[in-house]
């Protein structure tokens, strides 16, 4: 390959660390993890010395909040949710080099290690003030315990620490309406001591280093955001906390306080880094302390804060790390077009893809990333999952391995013919196969995943299309050496495809890899039409990629739709205000009979009902067209309020009401009486 010499050495890529306060779901897989293993397995590919760094986040009040309402202690809520999502990403193909947690003991001495190198170095402000305090629960109120509308964007709930609607970073008192996450309460100011990062100080390196030395190569959502903030002015951060969960702030004067969880948590990379180290008896140092290392930060975009400023900042002022040189931050991916919500069960939870779609993980990386929401919010819907699937993966890349490998088992008994004589065709697509591993190369080095995962697409485009146009299956009657060099060929891109979907499909590539007989290959060895030997022997045709019904794509629709209903009906409204029985009084309910009944020509909703009310006969418009047809309901008995003002409804005059119910999906039913009592008896 024709590239520019590499000044970096080494990588250091890390992925956020979920909280472990639940499981992951394809959220977090399209914004982060794939994104960030594409990128290493391409790394690795190209034969880098990279380290992928993952783990647990198992600090904050995210963890105390979920046991609170599970009523367990935080180690359990850790020690569940850390094994249930390191297994979704080994089982996802997640390649990490290291998943490790923040309880282990090493991350804590770490953390501690480095909040006492800037505590020694005068870096922190010490500093009473006061801070939310909920008397009934006896508690600080710190972060996710309390929330409020924002300063910035007046977003209603905001939480103590963090905006998740703009991004910005809080303090609780800048909240506007503070109100306790835990009891509901106001909460009341309270003194207490605290360390903070006065980011107000670095804000002309900040300036320096982002605003004018990352203008060009960051993303522009990351870098827009960032910009913004430094121009808002930044504050002085708090980093300790008033809880009894995390790691205690290693000073005297701090007895019965933790180190803010956004402070540790990112320190866990280095810790996992040092983890690692021990496993393979490498030295940690370099991968963060050489200016030759590369240290690149995969995230999602509310996490542009923490990793753009204030975990740079800490680093900075340490002194001895490096800062990272891109933060590759994604936007969030929604579901059938509605925000993925974890307490709303509105989400794909990678354990049960995993149990409904055995052995399709591919299916979903692809998916993911052909959507990742890389510039903007994208939208994940299982209609276009289906799509993706059965048009593009099976029709496209599974039907051209396909029908390669099976006719050459079928027309030379599975070995690799030879190349002959050159047709204007088969230069053509061999030149154009040559160009691929750059072109995908260059994508992935600017992030551009999607685009990256699209051009690998058409390598199997081409294939496919050369397939078709040449006829191999045709030209076998009278050119069988015509018909060698066309399987030589779209083998030979096969073999690429190899090599260039691994990063993408990483299960897709090691069975193709085993179809084509081959060890594994890197990148330097794609893009050339000499990969497979003549005489080369393959090994049975397996399918890469099958079919998805529409039954099972209805299954997960419906299922989506369960938990909907099942949303609305916690949901139910809360009472009305008090009135007394005098009001009630007022209303003259009556029973009555449905005695004609016809749609309103021209509108959807509504039927003209005739009603016998036992006081008279009259016509009474309801809106109910969706619900019921006019023939069926003749006869029906109904509730009416008989004296409700009369009032015209497209030209009708309509007199009174029918009393119906509406349920959580806004669905209609007849309040009707249950048993046949004469027309105008009073419902009181
Ligand atoms: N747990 C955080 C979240 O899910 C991410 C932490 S990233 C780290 O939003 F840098 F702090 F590790
Ligand atoms: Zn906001």
């Amino acid at each position: 390959m024709n590239k520019e010499p590499n000044k970096f050495k080494r990588y250091t890529v890390t992925s956020a660390l979920p909280y472990a306060n639940g499981p992951i779901h394809i959220g977090h897989l399209a914004g982060v993890y794939i994104p960030a293993d594409i990128y290493c397995r391409y790394l690795r590919s190209i034969g880098e010395d990279v380290i992928f760094i993952g783990g647990s986040d198992e600090h904050g009040v995210p963890i105390t909040i979920k046991a609170r309402q599970q009523g367990v202690t935080p180690q359990d809520i850790v020690d569940k949710y850390h094994e249930i999502i390191k297994k979704s990403f080994k089982e996802f193909g997640i390649s990490f080099d290291v998943y490790s947690r923040t309880s282990a003991k090493i991350h804590h001495e770490t953390a501690q290690e480095f909040f006492k190198n800037l505590y020694d170095k005068g870096e922190f402000i010490e500093k009473t003030s006061e801070n939310y305090f909920d008397e009934k629960e006896n508690q600080f109120l710190a972060d996710r315990y309390i929330t409020g509308t924002c300063p910035n964007c007046d977003y209603e709930k905001a939480y103590g620490d963090q905006c998740e609607n703009c991004g910005i970073s809080l303090s609780p008192t800048e909240l506007i309406n503070p109100k306790s996450a835990l009891s509901g309460n106001v909460p009341v100011l309270r003194e207490t001591k605290h360390w903070f990062l006065p980011l107000d100080k670095y804000e002309p390196w900040l300036r320096e280093w982002i605003v004018e030395g990352h203008k060009d190569d960051w993303k522009s959502n990351v870098y827009g955001q960032c910009k913004s903030w430094i121009d808002l002015g930044l504050k002085p951060r708090a980093v300790t906390r008033d809880l009894n969960w995390g790691i205690e702030v290693p000073v005297k004067g701090a007895e019965g306080k933790v180190l803010y969880v956004w402070f540790d948590a990112p320190i866990g990379y280095i810790s996992a880094t040092k983890e690692l180290a021990k496993e393979t008896g490498k030295d940690w140092e370099p991968y963060w302390k050489n200016e030759d290392s590369k240290l690149v930060h995969f995230i999602g975009k509310d996490n542009i804060v923490f990793h753009c400023i204030i975990f740079p900042s800490m680093l900075k002022k340490e002194g001895s790390y490096i800062l990272p040189e891109n933060v590759p931050a994604n936007e969030f991916l929604n579901l059938e077009n509605e925000k993925i919500s974890t307490s709303n069960n509105w989400a794909v939870w990678l354990h049960e893809y995993l149990k409904e779609f055995p052995g399709k993980q591919d299916v979903l990386r692809y998916v993911l990333t052909a959507n990742a929401p890389e510039t903007k919010d994208n939208d994940f819907t299982w209609k276009d999952f289906q799509a993706k699937n059965n048009n593009e993966l099976l029709a496209i890349f599974g039907n051209f391995v396909n029908r390669t490998i099976v006719l050459t088992q079928k027309y030379f008994a599975g070995k690799v013919p030879e190349l002959n004589n050159l047709d204007e065709i088969d230069k053509t697509v061999i030149n154009e196969l040559k160009t691929f591993p750059d072109k995908i190369a260059s994508s992935l080095e600017k992030y551009r995943f999607r685009e990256a995962q699209a051009q690998m697409m058409n390598l199997a485009r081409l294939g496919n299309k050369y397939l078709t146009e040449t006829e191999p299956w045709k030209q076998i009657k009278t050119d069988e050496s015509r018909v060698k060099t066309i399987l030589n060929i779209s083998l030979q891109i096969c073999g690429n495809l190899s090599i260039l979907c691994e990063p993408f499909l990483p299960f897709t590539a090691d069975k193709l890899s085993k179809m084509l007989n081959l060890s594994k290959l890197k990148w330097k060895d794609a893009g050339n039409e000499n990969i497979l030997k003549n005489g080369h022997q393959l090994e049975k045709p397996t399918y890469l990629f099958e079919k998805i019904e529409d039954k099972a794509i209805e299954e997960q629709v419906q299922k989506l739709l369960d938990t909907k209903k099942e949303n609305v009906a916690n949901n139910v409204n809360p009472a009305k205000e008090d009135i007394n029985y005098d009001d009630f009084a007022k209303l003259d309910i009556r029973t009555g009979t449905i005695i004609e009944a016809e749609k309103v020509p021209k509108t959807k909703k509504l039927l003209k009902l005739k009603i016998d009310t036992g006081i008279d006969e009259r016509t009474v418009v309801s809106g109910i067209a969706e619900y019921y047809k006019a023939e069926d309901i003749i006869g029906k008995k109904v509730s009416i309020l008989v004296n409700l003002a009369s009032k015209k409804l497209r030209g009708i005059e309509s007199n009174g009401m029918i009393l119906m119910a509406e349920n959580e999906l806004g669905e209609l039913c007849f309040v009707s009486p249950t048993q046949d009592f004469r027309n105008g008896s009073e419902v009181k």
